[in-house]
């Protein structure tokens, strides 16, 4: 599928494929071809795609933007490689993970390079209030990473408690990269808010989608097995509704496919069967839909211009994703 407004970015994309080489190359050491490795196993770079439209909306992008683009896919790529090895993953964007090839111990110390190259990376740009929205947001992602594996295994989970692990996991990141690049970009304070608005919406939207594919998405076309987050005791959005609209006799067999027989991978076509009687899949994707307007009306608040237009368009396109 050709998405317009990130083939039109393609030229600006070289330069953050430059930063994240320039990273490698100079830096990475020991950890190059592991470092390399990562860069080039596909990735859509959304994120850094986002972190330049939004620039955009701002007119022409300082230079330093490209090194803020770079550092957010950076982060991006070291929580994967670290989710990787927290959910036991093999398998990511059709080509095995990190865990699977390096074993965790190395895959551990890659993300925590990643991560801290990232950091320096923007630190070189000379502004501590960027360093501070960056630091923060990775503190929100783990922060949202340890809330899930709290609430792992938690059938009655709330779905304010799975909200609050969404905008940390996925949302927080998502807000961090547009809101640098509108205060690195010399925005009005309200300008800043609408765009980390914009971000944090189209997060939440971003990752009801994820956890709708996790059940229904095609393996082939996704580049990864599904059903994984049952497997692992992830009890997302779809789950929880229905599990909201069930009757007690209704959840007393939902505990029984849980709790018998090889957990729960031989149940989950049952339990599948079960969210599709209760619309689970139709009603979170009306979730994520609301979200969507949330992140569209933040971006009335910010500048009319071509960049707008394609991340309104980047946004319906995310949520209608096969993967
Ligand atoms: C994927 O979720 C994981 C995330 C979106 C964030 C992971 C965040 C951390 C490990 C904490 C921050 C760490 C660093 C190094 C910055 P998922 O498991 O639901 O999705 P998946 O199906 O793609 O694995
Ligand atoms: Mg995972």
């Amino acid at each position: 599928m050709v998405i317009a407004p990130l083939e039109e970015l393609k030229q600006d994309i070289e330069k953050v494929e430059a930063e994240l080489q320039s990273v490698v190359e100079q830096r990475a050491g020991a950890l190059r071809s592991a470092a390399e490795m990562m860069f080039c196993t596909g990735g859509k770079r959304l994120r850094p795609a986002l972190v330049i439209l939004v620039a955009k909306l701002f007119g022409a992008p300082k230079s330093g933007i490209y090194r803020i683009a770079a550092a957010i896919e950076m982060i991006h790529g070291a929580s994967l490689i670290h989710d990787d090895v927290i959910d036991s993953t093999e398998v990511r964007r059709g080509a095995p993970t990190m865990n699977a090839i390096k074993g965790n111990q190395f895959s551990v110390l890659l993300g925590d390079f990643l991560l801290c190259q990232a950091l320096l990376a923007v630190s070189e740009l000379g502004r501590v209030d960027l360093l501070q929205v960056i630091s923060q947001g990775v503190a929100d992602m783990t922060q949202g990473q340890i809330l899930e594996a709290q609430f792992q295994g938690d059938v009655t989970v709330s779905e304010e408690t799975y909200m609050e692990v969404v905008d940390g996991k996925t949302s927080a990141l998502m807000a961090a990269g547009c809101k640098l690049a509108a205060l690195y970009s010399d925005a009005t304070p309200a300008q800043v808010q609408a765009a980390s608005d914009f971000g944090r919406n189209l997060g939440h939207a971003f990752q009801i989608v994820d956890d709708i594919l996790d059940i229904w998405g095609d393996p082939a076309v996704l580049g990864k097995p599904v059903g994984s987050d049952l497997q692992e005791q992830k009890y997302t959005l779809p789950f929880l509704m229905s599990y909201g609209s069930s009757a007690e006799d209704e959840r007393e067999e939902v505990h029984k496919l849980l709790a018998n027989g090889s957990y729960p991978g031989e149940h989950i076509p049952e339990l599948v069967k079960w969210m599709d009687r209760h619309q689970g899949r139709a009603r979170a994707s009306e979730r994520a839909t609301q979200y969507t307007l949330a992140a569209q009306s933040a971006l009335e608040v910010l500048p009319v211009s071509k960049a707008r237009d394609d991340l309104a368009q980047l946004v319906d396109f995310l949520v209608e994703r096969q993967k």
